[in-house]
């Protein structure tokens, strides 16, 4: 047997292997779940890159929406859908049996101030009642550590029969999206990669380096999970804490834009938080909560600074 044949042979003996193989020659086909804030930027970048792309959306308004080339979404404009080539959108879930690599990026609400996982929870079984052996499917949505060993796999394997690290791959890869601000494109901020297993997370990071510049690969879901949990907590923490210096610096009578100016001069140990209404995005104020109740609920004790 040739090298050539015997290597077709293993290919077609391991689907995982043939996945690998279509992800480097950018055949599999990619499913974008939730084209919301994340998942429309995400998707229009993995149309970009050269893959043929399947995007579901449970709202049909905003499927015919994008089938006739208008955006929703503030980041994205109505001529880079309509340039969208290879894409189509659907809100059946009967569409997803054509995806090689799913991606889930649908909304994560706190409810009774509790982590709400009931969205991410019917997505996930969507996409296990259509799923094959040899396919990727990873989740963006944020959430706390443990979800995608604890929550998606089980729920993806009871749905399609099927084991994850053997017969299909799955990884957690946060999403970083700015939305509003044209200074950090996604297809240059770093992604945080994470698998199951070893296997898993190659090809979660295989596929992610033919669409974003660098990749960051960390050893579990957990570490990947919990990294998004520390970035939005950071900036939190941040916030709240200039807008009581805010506060304090009125009633001290020093212009704290002149002093919040004048600290930014240090050029290590300080990063420059401004005053202002609210805190950022709408998942500033939820993300940490996900962490603190991951604490309380796994723990049984109150992080008292978040
Ligand atoms: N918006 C941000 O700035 C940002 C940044 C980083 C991470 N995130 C995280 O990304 C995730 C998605 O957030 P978003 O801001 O894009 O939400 P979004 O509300 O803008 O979009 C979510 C989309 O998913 C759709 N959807 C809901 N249930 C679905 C289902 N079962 N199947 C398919 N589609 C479904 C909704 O109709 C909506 O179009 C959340 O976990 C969020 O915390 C958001």
């Amino acid at each position: 047997m040739t090298t050539e044949s015997a290597r077709r042979t293993d290919v077609r003996a391991d689907p995982l292997e043939e996945l690998a193989e279509r992800i480097r020659t950018k055949q599999a086909t990619v499913a974008v779940i939730g084209l919301g804030y994340v998942g429309l930027p995400l998707l229009v970048s993995v149309a970009r890159s050269g893959f043929p792309v399947i995007g579901f959306e449970v709202d049909d308004a905003r499927v015919e929406s994008l089938r006739a080339g208008r955006s929703y979404v503030g980041d994205i404009t109505d001529a880079e859908v309509a340039a969208l080539d290879r894409v189509e959108f659907h809100a059946d879930p009967a569409a997803l049996a054509g995806a090689d690599v799913v991606l889930i990026c649908v909304p994560t609400p706190l409810t009774d101030h509790t982590p709400d996982l009931a969205i991410v929870r019917e997505a996930v079984d969507a996409v296990g009642r259509h799923l094959a052996p040899g396919r990727l499917v990873v989740l963006e949505s944020t959430t706390y550590p443990g979800t995608t060993e604890e929550v998606v796999a089980p729920i993806l394997e009871s749905a399609s029969g099927l084991t994850a690290g053997r017969d299909f791959a799955l990884g957690y890869s946060p999403e970083r999206i700015d939305p509003g601000q044209d200074l950090h494109r996604l297809e240059e901020t770093p992604k945080i990669v994470s698998g199951l297993t070893d296997r898993c997370r190659d090809l979660a990071a295989s596929f992610y380096s033919q669409v974003i510049q660098v990749v960051v690969v960390v050893p579990s879901p957990r570490e990947a999970e919990m990294a998004k949990l520390i970035e939005n907590t950071f900036r939190q923490v941040n916030i709240a804490l200039v807008n009581e210096l805010a506060v304090m610096a009125r009633d001290l009578h020093v212009d704290i834009w002149e002093a919040l100016r004048a600290a930014s001069t240090k050029p290590f140990g300080y990063m420059p938080f401004w005053p202002g209404p609210g805190v950022g995005g709408h998942c500033i104020a939820i993300d940490p909560s996900y962490l603190s109740w991951r604490v309380g609920q796994q723990l049984g004790y109150r992080i008292g600074f978040i």
